[in-house]
């Protein structure tokens, strides 16, 4: 595996993968499990936020304790499955910023097509964690990259709860810069371009549509 790409190895994250990777788990239980995962993985993906040391004053004396310093952060999900891991990912940092992409994959061609994006003014200064459950044939991660970036991002990071190796090696290859975490990466794609063994259809399962 290439340097940029991180599996996530934490027993928590991979017994709640195997959750929903069930066909009998609901939406409901989905959507729940879901969102912790993405907590659990945010948790990681922002253990290189800098902090700097600041002046308290606790009930007994003053101190200078560490506070996140620096750049802000932009959580980006890709429209719909990533909205799935917005709350997760907020309960951490609740006054982080959130942008949309928008986009679905072509059932035929299995090319992403754009429909809506929207990005914080000052994307440029912030650190970009781009979300979506799942990283498939590597499109719609390659195309939303690659919108960030021409407005205006620079630091980036891209996590999804499942990939393909395909997806993985396209999305490293097109975009060496940047940090992918993945919290499986499982066999392969079938002819459809759905990971197996898989999930399913990511955005299907969070929102409880066909
Ligand atoms: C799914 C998923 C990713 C994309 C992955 O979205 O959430 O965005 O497919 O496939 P790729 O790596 O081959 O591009 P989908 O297009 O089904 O849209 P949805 O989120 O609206 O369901
Ligand atoms: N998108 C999904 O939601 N699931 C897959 O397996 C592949 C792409």
């Amino acid at each position: 595996m290439r340097d940029n790409v991180i599996i996530f190895d934490h027993p928590l994250i991979q017994h709640k993968i195997s959750l929903i990777r069930s066909k009998d788990c609901g939406t409901r239980e989905f959507r729940t499990v879901a969102g912790e995962i993405s907590m659990l993985m945010g948790y990681e993906v922002m253990r290189d936020l800098e902090t700097e040391l600041v002046e308290i004053e606790t009930p007994l004396e003053k101190m200078k304790g560490p506070m996140l310093k620096g750049k802000k952060l932009a959580i980006v999900p890709i429209l719909r499955a990533g909205l799935g891991m917005v709350d997760g990912m907020l309960s951490l940092v609740p006054s982080a910023k959130v942008g949309h992409v928008g986009m679905y994959r072509d059932e035929e061609t299995l090319e992403p097509k754009e429909y809506y994006c929207k990005l914080p003014e000052d994307i440029s200064q912030r650190l970009v964690i781009i979300v979506d459950p799942m990283l498939a044939t590597g499109g719609s991660a390659d195309a939303a990259v690659d919108f960030v970036k021409k407005q205006g991002a620079e630091q980036i990071k891209f996590v999804s709860i499942l990939a393909a190796p395909e997806g993985v090696e396209r999305l490293a290859q097109a975009h060496p810069d940047i940090s992918i975490y993945c919290g499986a990466v499982d066999r392969e794609l079938n002819e459809h371009g759905y990971i197996l063994p898989g999930l399913g259809d990511a955005g299907d399962r969070i929102f409880g549509t066909k």
